[in-house]
């Protein structure tokens, strides 16, 4: 299947637009090579850098090589206020065994209001489409509020008791689901 078949299988289960909880829309979208200037001024503007994980790089050099990687790597979708790229999201879908890592960052002033969460939702289903088995991810324990997120989506703690935890999230349908790679 070519990259246009999957992509455009992918956009039939992506809802083009999220309604956050201050009734604000916030459009979503499979990132375009057209959106790297965007998503590279909303990684300038995030805060605090450096804290998940060392992510996002602090040092600006290191944090465009590290974006360059994500969009030549991984599935990217993005969350758009206006002109603003405010979110992004991604998962390598096309490892395999298909267990990608999840990864999910909301700019600053658009936190709280439930576009983590949808975002993540449209995540899943993507995820669920491309007949992953499942989504793993690292998180600080301290971050309460994305494992509350995550708890949401279907994600529970696994391996070892440190600062950093793994979390899994088991895609029961993925076996039977239409896969698409
Ligand atoms: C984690 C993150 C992706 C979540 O996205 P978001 O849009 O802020 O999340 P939502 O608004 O959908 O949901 C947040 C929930 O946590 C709750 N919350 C807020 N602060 C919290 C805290 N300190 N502890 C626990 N829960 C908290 C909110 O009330 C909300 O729950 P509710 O919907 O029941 O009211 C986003 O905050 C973010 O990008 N943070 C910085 C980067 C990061 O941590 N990325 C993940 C790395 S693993």
């Amino acid at each position: 299947m070519s990259s246009d078949e999957q992509k455009r299988l992918v956009f039939e289960c992506l809802p083009t637009q999220i309604k956050d909880k201050r009734g604000q829309l916030i459009r979503v979208q499979i990132y375009e090579a057209s959106d790297f200037e965007g998503l590279r001024q909303m990684y300038d503007r995030f805060e605090p850098k450096g804290l998940e994980c060392g992510l996002p790089p602090y040092d600006d050099q290191v944090r465009l090589r590290w974006l360059h990687h994500l969009v030549s790597n991984l599935f990217n979708v993005l969350a758009i206020y206006g002109d603003r790229v405010i979110g992004h999201s991604a998962m390598a879908l096309s490892c395999s065994p298909l267990c990608p890592e999840y990864l999910i960052f909301i700019e600053k002033g658009f936190r709280n209001r439930g576009i983590g969460t949808a975002l993540s939702a449209v995540m899943k289903e993507v995820a669920k489409k491309f007949g992953c088995d499942k989504v793993v991810l690292t998180v600080r324990t301290a971050n309460t509020r994305a494992i509350k997120v995550f708890k949401r989506m279907g994600f529970s703690f696994c391996g070892k008791i440190e600062p950093c935890r793994d979390m899994e999230m088991t895609l029961k349908s993925a076996r039977t689901g239409r896969r698409i790679k």
